[in-house]
């Protein structure tokens, strides 16, 4: 979490500087992880409270991986993975300064984020694989986005290299 959303600095504006570039520093990201191997951690759903450091738990029922997997269209390495990384957007942070515009600048600023997880998995000799196929509407309502002010725009597992 910290080499992908983690913040280093929050600036007078205020804004925060991250680990990662962000168009107008605006950051619209939240991020939520499923953790289903992860020592000391119950695994479910959980969210990255970015400028304190800390997961907030967001759902612990057992079925969470298999609905979270059911909704990345049956790829089956999610439920497998160690931890799965999901970015979503909130949306106003971005359009609020740049407009429609701002709808391209977040998917850049995706790409720097998950770059950014496989550099860091790399380094514990683990793997990544960037996931864009999904399913929209039930990734949202997984995570209770409503798809339009709030939505997910690109997902990542972890896992140890076999
Ligand atoms: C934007 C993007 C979307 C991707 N979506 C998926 C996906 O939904 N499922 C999947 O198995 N791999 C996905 N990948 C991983 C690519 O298939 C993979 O990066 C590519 O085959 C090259 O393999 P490598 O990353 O191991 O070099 C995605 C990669 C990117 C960059």
């Amino acid at each position: 979490m910290w080499c992908t959303q983690g913040v280093k600095k929050i600036t007078s504006r205020p804004s925060t500087l991250r680990n990662v570039p962000s168009a107008g520093a605006r950051h619209s990201f939240e991020s939520y992880l499923l953790i289903n191997k992860v020592e000391g951690i119950k695994p479910g759903l959980y969210r990255y409270l970015a400028i304190d450091h800390k997961l907030l738990e967001v759902n612990t029922e057992p079925a969470i991986a298999l609905k979270v997997t059911k909704a990345c269209l049956d790829q089956v390495f999610v439920n497998n993975s160690a931890v799965t990384f999901i970015w979503a957007s909130v949306i106003y942070r971005m359009k609020y300064r740049y407009g429609e515009r701002g709808y391209r600048y977040i998917h850049l600023d995706a790409g720097h984020v998950c770059q950014n997880l496989y550099l860091a998995a790399q380094s514990i000799d683990c793997g990544v694989c960037a996931i864009a196929a999904f399913d929209d509407d039930e990734i949202n309502n997984l995570l209770g986005l409503d798809g339009e002010e709030q939505f997910v725009v690109y997902i990542g597992t972890v896992g140890k290299r076999i």
